[in-house]
């Protein structure tokens, strides 16, 4: 039996702290699937979804059993979908288990399938999407938080 997760979000973009979790997740798993969600025509954020699921491309290369794909419905339609048993999240705080915590237990009630946490790398704690592009809007370095490619492109998008 092949052992698949997902690690759902919405990536606007891709930071260390998640490549952090999908490097470690991967470990446990056959293979994992690193799943950028929203309606590519609705867009909302800062990159689309094409240009997310790029970047994540990118990021996640050295890693030979994971892949990126994009979805724009229910997360539990997907991963009945692929045969997939397992959701994983990262989680740096409380606030986030308390954000999980009801998707968690939705998905699990809608069809079965479980959410794993990996608690956030230390190194991490304080990174989230939102927070690099504010950052990165008012000139600040966060390179060393942010996979190659991900600061030129938070610039590039910034400024045109
Ligand atoms: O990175 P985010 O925005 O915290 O990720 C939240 C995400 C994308 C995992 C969640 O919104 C989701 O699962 N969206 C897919 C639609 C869905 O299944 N919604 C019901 C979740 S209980």
């Amino acid at each position: 039996m092949v052992h698949r997760a997902v690690c759902p979000g919405s990536f606007d973009p891709i930071t260390m702290g998640h490549v952090d979790i999908f490097r470690r997740a991967a470990q446990q798993f056959d293979e994992m699937v690193v799943l950028v969600t929203g309606n590519p025509n609705k867009p909302s954020g800062l990159f689309s979804i094409s240009e997310r699921v790029e970047l994540a491309e990118k990021a996640v290369a050295d890693l030979p059993n994971v892949t990126v794909d994009w979805w724009g419905g229910l997360l539990v339609d997907y991963t009945t979908k692929h045969d997939i048993g397992v959701i994983v999240k990262g989680l740096r705080s409380a606030l986030d288990y308390e954000y999980e915590v009801p998707m968690a237990q939705m998905n699990r009630s809608l069809s079965g399938v479980d959410t794993m946490f990996f608690m956030t790398n230390p190194k991490y704690g304080h990174v989230s999407s939102t927070l690099c592009k504010e950052v990165i809007k008012y000139g600040g370095d966060i390179h060393d938080v942010l996979p190659p490619d991900v600061e030129e492109a938070i610039q590039k998008k910034l400024s045109g």
